[in-house]
């Protein structure tokens, strides 16, 4: 595992777009993991303008995010499809067929995850998985548990990410309770990860997750079982962590 300290954000999100695209220039058709949440949008930006610059081209770029909120729709501001689309994919030249996202508006929640492993092993495994972290370990939305989900599956939200997801909502009763996510096999099957922390908030989270036990209490702690791992954290989110 690699741990890159930064002074701050900026930083942050300018390494990680660097990495992503030296995995675009090394393989334009590779596959990218991405992640929703405030933690990548900086890098996202940073994306942008690289594309925007002439530097980056997404043409053969195919995407698969993490996870989507059950029961929400494509046109909702909160569904994770509108975020990427409003954070990223229109503002670049990735082809709208190539990116793909749970569909939270199957009702049938078997059908829609045993459909998006299909995607997955169709595109032939995720190359670079972006990650954030939730406040209580998650990744994704593998909620902590008693034992890790292996695929993409159906999940309860548990109340404290309900608490910390709802400042994008109208309130905490507005945010749905459930989501479709990638499991937590699906994300150690990426070829690379790329763990993104910023902020004192995460502070213990990110040395519980990469200094403690493996536990599916701390969903991101078996990363560090995963072979190639990068985490890019800013000094606040480093602080508790001996380096
Ligand atoms: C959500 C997403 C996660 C994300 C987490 C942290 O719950 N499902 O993928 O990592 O939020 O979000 P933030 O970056 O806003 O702290």
């Amino acid at each position: 595992m690699r741990i890159y300290r930064t002074s701050d954000y900026n930083e942050l999100s300018r390494k990680a777009a660097d990495m992503i695209a030296a995995q675009i220039l090394m393989k334009p058709a590779c596959v990218l993991g991405l992640a929703t949440g405030s933690t990548p949008v900086g890098t996202y930006e940073c994306l942008i303008e690289k594309h925007q610059s002439g530097s980056l081209d997404f043409s053969q770029v195919k995407s698969a995010n993490l996870d989507e909120y059950r029961g929400i729709s494509k046109e909702n501001p909160n569904s994770y499809y509108f975020f990427m689309m409003d954070k990223l994919f229109r503002h670049v030249n990735i082809n709208p067929a190539n990116t793909h996202i749970p569909d939270g508006t199957n009702p049938d929640a078997d059908a829609e995850c045993a459909r998006y492993e299909q995607i997955l092993c169709r595109l032939g495994g995720v190359d670079l998985q972006v990650l954030g972290l939730g406040h209580n370990g998650h990744i994704g939305f593998n909620e902590p548990a008693d034992a890790f989900p292996v695929n993409t599956h159906c999940v309860d939200l548990t109340q404290s990410t309900i608490e910390a997801n709802k400042r994008f909502f109208a309130s905490a009763e507005a945010v749905p309770k459930q989501a479709y996510t990638m499991g937590i096999g699906t994300i150690m099957k990426a070829r690379k990860i790329l763990l993104l922390v910023n902020g004192e908030a995460k502070a213990h989270i990110l040395n519980a997750a990469l200094c403690g036990p493996v536990t599916p209490r701390v969903p991101a702690s078996v990363l560090q079982l995963h072979p190639d791992v990068t985490v890019i954290a800013d000094n606040p989110a480093l602080s508790e962590m001996n380096l």
